[in-house]
Formats: C-alpha cells, structure tokens, sequence
C-alpha cells in the first residue's frame, strides 16, 4: 500500500466536529505526493490525495481544506490548476498552498489561485499545523454560521478577483460577460445585507489588494443602491469596482506592499498602474470602453491634476467620477501597514476639503454613506 493510500484511522486532533470520512484532500503534480507534506499531514489528520488531473468535484463538507503541493512551470500547468481548483466547491473548500520559495512573488502567485494560507519548503510542524488548523477551523465556522447569502456575494468578488489578476498576469481569458455573472451576485449580497456587513466581512479577508477592491466595490454599489440606480448601473459599478486596479498586476510587490511610505520614484511607479491597466485591457481585448476608461481614469480629477493624463471633467464619464469617489473613500478607511485607519467622517471629511476634484453632487449624496452608519474597514 502506498502512502498517499494510507488513510489513518484517526480523528483530527483539536477539531472534534470534522466528521468521519472527511479529511484534508491534497493536490500534487507528480505521479505520487510528495513525502514532506504527505508525511507530516498523515501525522495529525486523515487525508485523502489527488494528482492534479484527476481533482473532481469536490464539496466543502467532504473536505474543508486542500492543501496544493503544485509548481506552476509553464502556461498549461496554470491552466490545469484554474481548471481544478474549479472543481473545489467556492470558497467552501479552503486552499492552503506549499511553495519552493518563501518570496512574496510565489505567495502572490498561489494568491491568484485562492490560496489563504501558504507554506514555503522546507517547512517545520510547527508552521504548517496552525495555518492548517486555522483553515479548517475556518471551513468548520463557516459552515455552521448564518450568513449564505453575505458569502455567496463575497465569495463571488473574491473569484471575480482572482479571474482578473489571473487574466492580467497570464494568457488567462476572460469576458466582460463572464464578470457580470459574478458582479450580480455582489449586487445581490449587498441589497440584502447592506454596505457595513459587506465591509465587515472583507476585512477578514488576509491579502490587502483583495480587501481595497472588495471595499471599492462595495462601496461603489452600496452608492449606486442608495442613489436609486437600477441592476445595469448597479452591475456597471460593481464591475467597475472589481477591475479597477487591475494595472497593479504589472506593479512590482516590493513597490506594491512596502510597508511604508513610497519615496518619489517608488510613488511614480505606483502610479503608472492605471495606465498599464488600460494597456493590459486594450492588448487583450474583450471589454467595452467604459471599463477601460475606468482602469485608465479612477485617478483623474476633475480639476486636470491627477494621473495619468491630467484630463478635466468634462473628460470625465459619471461611472468613472462614482468609482473614483468609492476609492479615495476606500483608500481612507482601510487600514494598511503604515497608516492607520480614519473613521468614515473623517475620511468624508478629507474628500470634502479636495475641493474642485471630486464631483460636487455626488460627494453631496455620497454623505448618505460615509455618515450614516460607522463604516470601519
Ligand atoms: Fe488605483
Ligand atoms: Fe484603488
């Protein structure tokens, strides 16, 4: 008998209300798992492994955890592992990935591909069990909480995200269409259970880009919602929100997460994203111009001073002018590793001081927002 056929008898320690049957399902490439993870996983709970190819359908009370041991070398072994973690069951399936490499450009790289956990090789019990507990626990919660609707929305953003980053780092394709699909169901989440459970859940979620651009767009639609909009605008900002930053795909991390404040040249850099966005929408084609103009202009004012093309208002379509109020807003409220977060009036507060900037009538409803209940992210 082959280790990865070796499925202990043994309940999973700390975690007494995983079931009988369930267990860690691992994903690996080669033809057997590899025997760090394997052995170390065998150790503590039940697992079940799986080559790549062979991942089927699979349903978070079967297994609420895949731990991925998988390289990425070339575009095919990417689009094989898009293709399987398809058939892990959204988000209900959490995803924990071991890397050759402790960089920041690996965990970025599983990130695209859901991780919410990563272990670098060579790893100790001591770093793989907490982060493998934490997910399972997680998973367990979850599951047992309220809440389905607040999840399927979020759950939708998040892959949303990821589709995007996918597509804007690799040959990845994906439609307009496809996003809308996804778009809906933030709209739908947020109509149910308003803007402040939205940024209460979001904050949970461990990457910062994902957390500015579930929070922009949230914030965008929960506007779009109290402005009266109907389903097109609100799937408009919606997908707006999603596909804003897109351009920082093209952003180095070190420049992307340092942990302080960006010297001149860094700030140049940074800033060049909105129009690597809109050179990454227009090369691969498929969206219409207002999205493009969204991913090229959420950093224009209407006063001509911001980038990249210093354009003046009347430049400036009312989708983009809404997106760009719900980013500087978002932009304010969250909290980052060298800035602490502002209230919700405070930040309002800022966006009223930039005077000539912002569009006056919508900075006027977006009061609704930022004052009406205390927005924390
Ligand atoms: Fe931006
Ligand atoms: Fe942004």
């Amino acid at each position: 008998m082959s280790l990865a056929q070796r499925l202990p008898d043994t309940a999973l320690l700390g975690l007494p209300h995983l079931s009988a049957g369930s267990g860690i399902l691992l994903v690996h490439d080669g033809a057997t798992p590899r025997a760090d993870i394997l052995g170390a996983l065998l150790a503590r709970y039940t697992v079940l492994a799986r080559r790549l190819k062979d991942v089927v359908e699979v349903k978070g009370h079967e297994h609420p955890l895949a731990v991925v041991d998988v390289r990425i070398r070339r575009e095919a072994d990417s689009v094989q592992l898009r293709e399987a973690m398809g058939r892990l069951a959204n988000r209900a399936v959490r995803r924990l990935f071991i890397t050759e490499q402790s960089n920041r450009g690996a965990t970025a790289e599983a990130e695209a591909f859901g991780a919410e956990a990563v272990v670098s090789r060579p790893f100790s019990a001591e770093t793989l069990y907490p982060s493998v507990d934490r997910l399972i626990r997680a998973a367990i919660e979850e599951r047992s909480a309220g809440g389905a609707a607040q999840r399927e929305g979020l759950n939708a953003g998040i892959d949303a995200i990821e589709r995007i980053l996918q597509f804007a780092a690799t040959g990845h394709q994906l439609t307009q269409e496809e996003l809308y699909g996804q778009g809906d169901k933030v709209v739908g989440t947020l109509a149910e259970t308003g803007l402040a459970d939205w940024i209460a859940a979001v904050k949970r979620h461990h990457s910062q880009t994902f957390r500015h651009s579930l929070l922009v767009t949230g914030v965008a639609v929960g506007f779009g919602q109290m402005l009266g909009f109907g389903h097109a605008d609100q799937r408009r900002l919606a997908l707006g929100g999603l596909l804003h930053d897109i351009g920082k795909a093209r952003i180095p991390l070190d420049i992307l997460e340092k942990p302080g404040a960006l010297d001149e040249n860094e700030l140049a850099i940074m800033r060049s994203h909105a129009a690597h966005g809109r050179d990454i929408m227009r090369e691969k084609g498929g969206f219409s111009p207002e999205m493009i103009d969204v991913v090229a202009q959420h950093h224009e004012l209407l006063d001509g001073s911001g980038y990249p093309d210093g354009l003046c208002g009347d430049r400036i379509s009312d989708l983009v002018r809404t997106i760009t109020v719900a980013d500087i807003f978002s932009a304010l409220i969250e909290e980052r590793a060298y800035k602490t977060r502002l209230s919700s009036a405070h930040a309002y507060d800022i966006m009223v001081g930039m005077k000539g900037k912002l569009d006056p009538t919508l900075l006027g409803a977006f009061a609704h927002i930022a004052l009406r209940t205390s927005l924390a992210a």
